[in-house]
């Protein structure tokens, strides 16, 4: 299994990895990452139409061959049913829309989920959030999310980038695996996979 750290601000700040409180203030060297368009089938996004294919429920909890880490971060290994099931949630959003839209209400159901009120942050080992996921719930702002191993995609959850936030993504600078700061998503943005984006190890969410 591989580890992923949630670091908190008291612990940055008395790291001997501390990150310069200005850091954030720092010039991405990268492109902006963007939202992988949604594919339907029957109506459906493709993500869902899988997981629903392996009788997951994708309004209900995570399934249990997901490994929950110290940290607090859960780890959907590829191929199993949780990781079928957390693709599926970077596409909730726009379904829940499309359901409302039908007069198909199902926020009651995901306002009962543990975390809804908040943003999950999921990176993926693969472009197009494919392979291994990792993902931290009820994420703050002003924390470094950071897993020891790349990730090339990365995915919003319960909700998308708010006004005047800024999502950054950074990667590991010698012994600082938040150290080199590539490229930031700023909201307002919907919820989503960003398909694409460079070798990433670190994710800090800031408003
Ligand atoms: C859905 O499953 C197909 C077939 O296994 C796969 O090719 C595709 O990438 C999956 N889609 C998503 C969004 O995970």
């Amino acid at each position: 299994m591989r580890s992923s750290v949630v670091l908190t601000l008291a612990s940055l700040l008395s790291s001997a990895l501390a990150i310069p409180a200005d850091s954030s203030l720092s010039k991405p060297t990268g492109d902006e990452p963007t939202l992988l368009p949604v594919k339907f089938i029957d109506g459906v996004p493709e993500s869902i139409f899988n997981a629903t294919s392996l009788g997951i429920d994708v309004f209900g909890p995570v399934p249990n061959d997901a490994i929950r880490n110290k940290d607090g971060s859960v780890t959907a290994p590829e191929g199993s049913k949780s990781n079928a099931w957390l693709r599926a949630q970077a596409d909730l959003g726009i379904y829940s829309e499309q359901l409302a839209a039908r007069g198909i209400d199902v926020s009651d159901k995901l306002s009962k989920r543990q975390g809804w009120a908040n943003i999950r942050l999921t990176m993926w080992a693969q472009s197009n959030c494919g392979g291994q996921g990792v993902y931290w719930d009820n994420v703050e702002y002003g924390v470094s999310y950071y897993a020891t191993t790349n990730y090339y995609a990365v995915s919003t959850t319960y909700r998308g980038l708010a006004p005047g936030e800024r999502l950054e993504f950074r990667r590991l600078s010698g012994s600082d695996w938040c150290g080199i700061h590539h490229t930031n998503a700023f909201g307002p943005q919907n919820a989503g996979c960003y398909g694409n984006v460079p070798a990433t190890n670190c994710l800090r969410l800031y408003i």
